[in-house]
């Protein structure tokens, strides 16, 4: 198969001059995104509490793409942060278009096994950090009167929940629930809020904390989409670039699940008969017929 999913998928210019804020843009998908925006036009805010990573990163992007890259240490969770992370945004660029709020914490455990304070720090981190950004950069575009664009990474097991990752489903359940509520109350202001749920993307901050040690060969996740695959990075910041960009316009108050199916396959009741083999099915199908042709 063609795999043109790993190409850049936007016109050139397409976020020209469109300044954008990435939480936890550092690292993994934050990373990816900013560099294909930045490859689009834009210019680039990357967030979060290491400034150390964020300069490496900036560096790297600047290099790379011959793009301008702020990086600004900043604790999501912490309201004081976020409004220091606008304001010098604002004052080093005189705006701020988009906010796409990435940053997140997460680790798996047994929920009997967490203290107190290991659920906030998730909770924290992932749902008050987005409502934080939300909330600074949305008065701050009410005020001034302009449009802007929200996009928020959640799960799908922001609607499915999951054993193990307890804090992180609240919080990003919490997460989609901002979207669609913010999507509806701030169109007035012509301020959109969409989200993107991916399935498996490979990073080091996921991998290391959800799959350690062995756990990544006994639940290969390849095995577990029904494409067969984990997704790109390419591909995921394709569609985050759609939705910020102004091709988008439309669209608001939207979760758009990138997965290759895979929470699906979780979900529907019969899925699990994907492991009867064509020899199976002949004897199965002769069953049913035999059941049915008796009971005329
Ligand atoms: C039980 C744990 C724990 C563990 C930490 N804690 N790890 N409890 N099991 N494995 C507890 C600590 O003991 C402490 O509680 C509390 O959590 C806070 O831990 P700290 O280490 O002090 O916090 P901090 O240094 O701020 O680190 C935060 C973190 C860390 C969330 C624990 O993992 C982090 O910095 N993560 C950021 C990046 C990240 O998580 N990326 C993955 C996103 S992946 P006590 O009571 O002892 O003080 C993702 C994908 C979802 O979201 C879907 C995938 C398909
Ligand atoms: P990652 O590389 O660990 O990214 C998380 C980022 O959040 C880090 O850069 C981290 O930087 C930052 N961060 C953590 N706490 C913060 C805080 N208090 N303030 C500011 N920044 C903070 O993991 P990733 O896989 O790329 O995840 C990115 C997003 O995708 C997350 O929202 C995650 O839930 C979502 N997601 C990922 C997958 C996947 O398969 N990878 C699947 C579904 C959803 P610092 O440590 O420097 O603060």
């Amino acid at each position: 198969m063609d795999k043109n999913y790993l190409k850049p998928m936007l016109k050139e210019d397409s976020l020209k001059d469109k300044v954008v804020v990435i939480t936890g843009g550092g690292t993994g998908l934050g990373k990816a995104m900013g560099q294909y925006f930045l490859e689009l036009g834009a210019v680039l805010v990357i967030t979060s509490r290491k400034i150390e990573v964020l300069e490496k990163t900036a560096a790297e992007l600047q290099e790379k793409t011959k793009g301008i890259v702020l990086p600004i240490k900043c604790d999501v969770s912490d309201y004081k942060d976020v409004e220091q992370l606008l304001a010098t945004t604002v004052e080093r660029f005189g705006k701020v278009d988009v906010l796409v709020n990435n940053a997140a914490g997460n680790f798996i455990s047994p929920t009997e096994r967490l203290s107190n304070r290991a659920f906030d720090i998730i909770v924290n981190i992932v749902l008050k950090g987005t409502y934080n950004c939300s909330l600074a950069f949305g008065k701050h575009w009410i005020s001034k009167k302009q449009n802007a664009t929200v996009l928020n990474i959640v799960t799908t097991y922001a609607w499915t929940g999951s054993a193990y990752v307890v804090p992180s489903a609240c919080a990003k359940a919490g997460v989609l629930a901002l979207t669609r509520s913010l999507a509806v109350e701030w169109a007035k202001y012509g301020i959109r809020f969409n989200a993107i749920a991916p399935g498996p993307f490979p990073t080091k901050g996921a991998w290391s904390r959800l799959l350690p040690g062995d756990l990544m060969k006994k639940f290969d996740f390849t095995q577990k989409v029904p494409l067969k695959r984990v997704g790109e990075h390419q591909e995921l910041s394709n569609l985050a670039a759609y939705l910020i960009s102004d091709y988008s316009a439309y669209i608001n108050g939207e979760v758009i699940t990138i997965d290759g199916a895979e929470w699906l396959k979780g979900a529907g009741q019969f899925n699990m008969l994907e492991a009867v083999s064509d020899e199976m099915w002949d004897e199965i199908e002769k069953s049913i017929r035999n059941v049915s042709s008796t009971q005329k």
